[in-house]
């Protein structure tokens, strides 16, 4: 049965441990039973438990020793010990190597119902997390870029060809879709891995300086070039070259880049040596370069020389399935970093966050995650967690979409019913306590009292 729960009783005491097997059968749990530990650790290596009961101190071993097989074959069951009154350092240690929580003797029953519940679920959790982290895993050659949607596997498919060439690449997309790390990655997994790969940001060099930094320089060449300079480019001579915001080069600098892309060669600032290099181009923008071409801005033969193999990375909103694969690997990465290991997530913070619009794409939401996890002490991320801006942005997506309601929308019902829900929301988070909610909403308690007035909103609700 799929949805059966085992659990596993271990106690000498033959009256205790029928009686706890009795109360967990009657809440509905498949119950087995162990008398001793030699029989418990025999029973552990060949059943499959979600959570195991176990007195502490057994006439043959110890809990801990129990602890520890559970531990050897099973990362997901959770064990909850029994300890006698007077025995809390034992329950410490025990809390200390692994075990889920403990309770004392004498057995409250509500109280072991509440901990194997909670138990249960943490398993769940966690089983779902490892199911879906395992499910990612190993899916493509690019490990640390993670994408389960039709538009990432493209993108894969892709990159897949383009590492195997040494071909001139633009990647385009929005901001923070995970371009550098796109560039990376190509040159990571190409065969110039061995040799340097050098980023120039062209948008936050100053113009002035932007030409001696790609191009170098000799001593003398302007005020302030007091020795020879090499520049970017000879810097990844037999790399890679990635220029990061290609769109904002000015107009002068692109005849020079054309110019060393057909030549294959560059000439530092000041110089009439040419030096021949051996660079492959990788350059990125998130501005539409050709109606930048179209207007002007951009030299149209420079274009099609960067442009031999375009590569878009499509904004997070268009690819939704992405957003549970990346808030799991950032809570694990960010978390690891963090010390905060095994961090999870549960399923209606998940719902939430893939309902978001993600203006500010990958970036956007690995900064949440990692402002999630600071402000929490939970090892859960829940509803509760997700920031209200993002909460409510789903409101707005439900009501506006005139897609399918025909006669229009009804904006001051719509309004009526955000407003109501966002105060409704607002006084559960604070426990129908007025003053917070209203601070909350950012409006005063008079208005507050008001709106709950008007809108009838019971006081039940909360
Ligand atoms: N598919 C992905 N998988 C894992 N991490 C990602 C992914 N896409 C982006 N990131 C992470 O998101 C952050 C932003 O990515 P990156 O800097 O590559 O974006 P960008 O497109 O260059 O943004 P900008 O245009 O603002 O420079 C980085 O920390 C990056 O590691
Ligand atoms: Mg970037």
């Amino acid at each position: 049965m799929a949805d059966e729960i085992r659990i596993l009783v271990v106690d000498d005491d033959d009256s205790g441990r029928e009686a706890l097997t009795l109360l967990l059968r009657s809440v509905g749990y498949t119950v087995l039973s162990a008398a001793n530990g030699e029989e418990a650790l025999d029973i552990i290596a060949r059943e499959q438990f979600q959570v195991i009961v176990s007195d502490l101190f057994l006439p043959d071993k110890s809990g801990f020793d129990i602890l520890q097989s559970v531990r050897k074959v099973s990362t997901l069951t959770e064990v909850i010990v029994v300890t006698g009154h007077g025995s809390a350092q034992t329950a410490v240690r025990a809390m200390k190597e692994g075990a889920f929580d403990y309770i004392t003797k004498p057995i409250d029953f509500d109280e072991l119902k509440i901990v194997v519940a909670k138990a249960l679920e943490k398993q769940q959790l966690l089983s779902e997390n490892v199911y879906l982290r395992k499910q990612l895993r190993g899916r493509f050659e690019f490990s640390n870029i993670i994408g389960n949607s039709p538009a990432m596997k493209l993108v894969f498919e892709k990159m897949d060809r383009i590492v195997k060439t040494d071909s001139t690449v633009l990647i385009t997309g929005d901001s923070g879709t995970g371009k550098e790390l796109v560039a990376r990655a190509l040159h990571y997994n190409g065969s110039r891995r061995e040799r340097p790969f050098v980023a120039v940001n062209c948008s936050a060099i100053p113009e002035a300086l932007l030409e001696s930094e790609l191009f170098g320089h000799v001593r003398g060449a302007f005020t302030g070039a007091v020795k020879d300079k090499a520049g970017k480019f000879e810097a990844a001579n037999h790399g890679t070259i990635f220029l990061d915001e290609i769109g904002t080069m000015p107009l002068h600098l692109q005849t020079k880049l054309l110019r060393v892309l057909q030549e294959q060669e560059v000439e530092r600032v000041g110089s009439n040596k040419p030096l021949k290099l051996q660079v492959r181009v990788i350059s990125a923008t998130n501005l539409d370069l050709e109606s930048k071409v179209k207007s002007g801005e951009f030299r149209e033969d420079l274009f099609y020389r960067l442009n031999v193999i375009p590569l878009h990375l499509p904004p997070l909103r268009e690819r939704k399935q992405d957003i549970m694969p990346l808030v799991l690997h950032f809570l694990e990465k960010l978390g690891r970093l963090m010390g905060r290991p095994n961090m999870m997530v549960n399923k209606q913070a998940l719902e939430a966050l893939e309902k978001y619009s993600w203006p500010g794409n990958v970036r956007e939401l690995e900064n949440l995650v990692e402002r999630m996890i600071a402000l929490t002490d939970a090892s859960v991320i829940t509803l509760d967690d997700v920031p209200t801006g993002i909460t409510s942005g789903k409101f707005f997506g439900e009501f506006v979409d005139f897609e399918s309601s025909a006669d229009g929308i009804d904006m001051v019902s719509a309004l009526t019913a955000l407003e109501r829900t966002m105060i409704v929301r607002a006084l559960e988070k604070s426990e129908g306590v007025k003053a917070r909610a209203a601070a909350l909403l950012g409006i005063n308690r008079t208005t507050l009292v008001e709106k709950i007035r008007r809108l009838k909103i019971e006081e039940v609700v909360y």
